[in-house]
């Protein structure tokens, strides 16, 4: 029997987007929808390291679907983090309150390849799949399956934890590029075996995360990570779920990054919508981009902004609607909710 979906008008708004097909709204869903900017977040998750919470599928499934409950948006992403298949594995990734995930061993050599098995999502990472399984049981929205792309996750292992400058990671793409190209092919077989098992369990779509890619030239991006990124959507073509593909500061990159394959290419919000679409091309719907500093100011801003995001958008098919980046922690709920219902009330997408 083929899985793969037939795209009907029946289909939910987001997946119509994804594929640039005219909806009757336009879908809006937030990175980082998940968190502690909300208050029932912050009441469930206690205070254990987020890699536990996320091995726990019962309250892994609840905090996935707090947010859908809340703010009435269009998908569902997985409560769980980039850097779990290389927890699973045992490369020794920690993922630190306010900082991010640190890494205690980071990669420094070519014996560093070592270390890096494959994934067998059936026994390193069960959780996750049970988790889909739970949330696309309870909810009707999409369910976004999600994964690291190559290059961010290479950053945390070669920095060894958060980075600005990405000094080391830079000099070990130039000074070794064999043992850089080998490291991000791991890196996407990880993130390959991850994103089928999540779509095998119900995930209608996923999302590479390319967070800090945004740091590289175009010739770098094209010639030292391009290549590994685009294998992972090749390997995901069968699947037939849309692809969405996203980074930080990437106006530079957007063209290249479209064509890495995936249907949406997600914006930050520096760049308008409307040069992003030009940057893309017409084969790719864009995902964005209200700046989620915008949405700390007073109401009357966060919806000029909105508005503002809306016309750049062109009130044509092919945009679904999301901050430009992550939903920042002191963000109020309200502010968000309120943001839903304007998209769902003066988007269009015709
Ligand atoms: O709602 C959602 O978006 C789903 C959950 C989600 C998390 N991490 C949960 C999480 C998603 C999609 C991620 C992806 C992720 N993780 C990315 C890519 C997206 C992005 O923001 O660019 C990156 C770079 C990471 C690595 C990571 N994990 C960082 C930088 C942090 C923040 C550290 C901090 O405490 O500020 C984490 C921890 C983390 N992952 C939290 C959440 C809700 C916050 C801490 C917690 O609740 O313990």
């Amino acid at each position: 029997m083929s899985r793969m979906p037939t795209a009907d008008a029946g289909d939910p708004p987001f997946l119509r987007a994804c594929r640039g097909q005219p909806c009757d709204r336009v879908p809006v869903w937030f990175m980082r929808q998940a968190g502690r900017s909300l208050p029932e977040y912050r009441a469930r998750r206690g205070s254990g390291s987020i890699l536990d919470a996320i091995a726990c599928p019962e309250l892994a499934a609840e905090l996935t679907l707090q947010p859908v409950h809340r703010y009435g948006v269009d998908a569902a992403i997985l409560f769980s983090d980039i850097v779990v298949p290389l927890a699973a594995i045992g490369f020794g990734v920690e993922v630190v309150p306010g900082r991010g995930p640190v890494v205690a061993e980071p990669f420094r050599r070519p014996e560093d390849l070592e270390r890096l098995r494959p994934l067998e999502p059936d026994l390193d990472v069960a959780y996750v799949a049970e988790t889909v399984r739970l949330v696309a049981a309870e909810t009707n929205v999409p369910v976004i399956g999600f994964a690291g792309a190559p290059f961010t996750l290479a950053s945390y292992l070669v920095e060894g934890g958060p980075s600005r400058d990405h000094v080391r990671t830079k000099s070990l793409m130039r000074t070794d590029p064999v043992t850089w190209m080998a490291l991000l092919d791991a890196l996407a077989d990880l993130s390959v075996a991850s994103l089928r098992a999540q779509v095998a369990a119900g995930a209608s779509a996923v999302q590479l995360f390319d967070s800090w890619v945004g740091t590289l030239s175009p010739d770098d991006y094209r010639q030292l990570v391009l290549p590994a990124s685009r294998r992972i959507f090749t390997e995901l073509g069968d699947l037939g779920v849309p692809r969405l593909h996203f980074g930080v500061g990437t106006g530079e990159l957007l063209s290249l990054m479209a064509g890495a394959g995936a249907e949406v290419v997600g914006v930050d919000w520096r760049v308008p919508l409307d040069a992003a679409r030009h940057r893309v091309g017409p084969g790719h719907a864009v995902q964005g981009n209200l700046d989620p500093v915008t949405c700390l100011a007073p109401w009357k801003v966060v919806a000029a902004e909105t508005r503002r995001v809306l016309a750049q958008a062109g009130g044509r098919p092919g945009h679904v609607f999301n901050l430009g980046h992550g939903v920042l922690p002191q963000t109020d709920p309200d502010t968000l909710a309120r943001v839903v219902d304007l998209v769902h009330e003066e988007g269009t997408a015709k």
